[in-house]
């Protein structure tokens, strides 16, 4: 009986555990909200509040484009050992393999144009380019502030 009722729970969970990421399950409103994409156009002012911080959602720009790396949130997220990236224009810490804040642009500052990266630097970047596209949605893009 106690078997039963302790097998009962675990699919319980599972299936919670299961359903908790698509956004139709009817008992997470969460999920609802966090899909919410409210704009497809960042700049770098605005990008900086999807820092894992305030709200649960984490993006990071790579040549303009916004990447949703929220699944990488132990990455990313706060403490991760990129969150340097969370919420900037990540592209020339990639391309030099830097986690560095000086690989980071100034959010009140115009986009890095990235004109001075070497061929070696360029191809770094278009590797980890690749890895992104392959794992994370793209939300949007990058402007530059107002
Ligand atoms: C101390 C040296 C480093 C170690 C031991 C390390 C380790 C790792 C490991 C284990 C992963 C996970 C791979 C996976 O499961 O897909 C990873 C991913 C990654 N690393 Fe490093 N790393 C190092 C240096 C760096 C540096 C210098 C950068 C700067 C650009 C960097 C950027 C990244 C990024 C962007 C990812 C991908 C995360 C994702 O898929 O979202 N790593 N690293
Ligand atoms: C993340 O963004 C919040 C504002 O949304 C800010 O207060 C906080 O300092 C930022 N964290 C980092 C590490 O930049
Ligand atoms: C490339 O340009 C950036 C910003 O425009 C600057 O911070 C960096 O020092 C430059 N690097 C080299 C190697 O010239």
């Amino acid at each position: 009986m106690l078997t039963t009722i302790l097998l009962v729970l675990v699919v319980l969970w599972l299936a919670r555990s299961l359903l908790s990421d698509v956004s139709l399950n009817p008992f997470s409103t969460k999920a609802k909200e966090d899909d919410v994409v409210i704009e497809g156009k960042f700049t770098p002012k605005t990008l900086a509040k999807y820092n894992g911080t305030d709200h649960p959602k984490i993006f990071m720009a790579v040549r303009r484009r916004v990447f949703d790396v929220s699944q990488g949130g132990s990455f990313y997220g706060p403490g991760g050992p990129y969150a340097n990236f969370a919420g900037r224009d990540a592209s020339r810490g990639l391309a030099l393999n830097s986690f560095d804040l000086e690989c980071l642009t100034d959010i009140n500052e115009k986009i890095d144009t990235l004109h001075n990266l070497s061929s070696t630097e360029k191809e770094s970047l278009d590797s980890w380019e690749e890895h992104f596209e392959n794992k994370y949605p793209i939300v949007g893009s990058l402007h530059e502030n107002d």
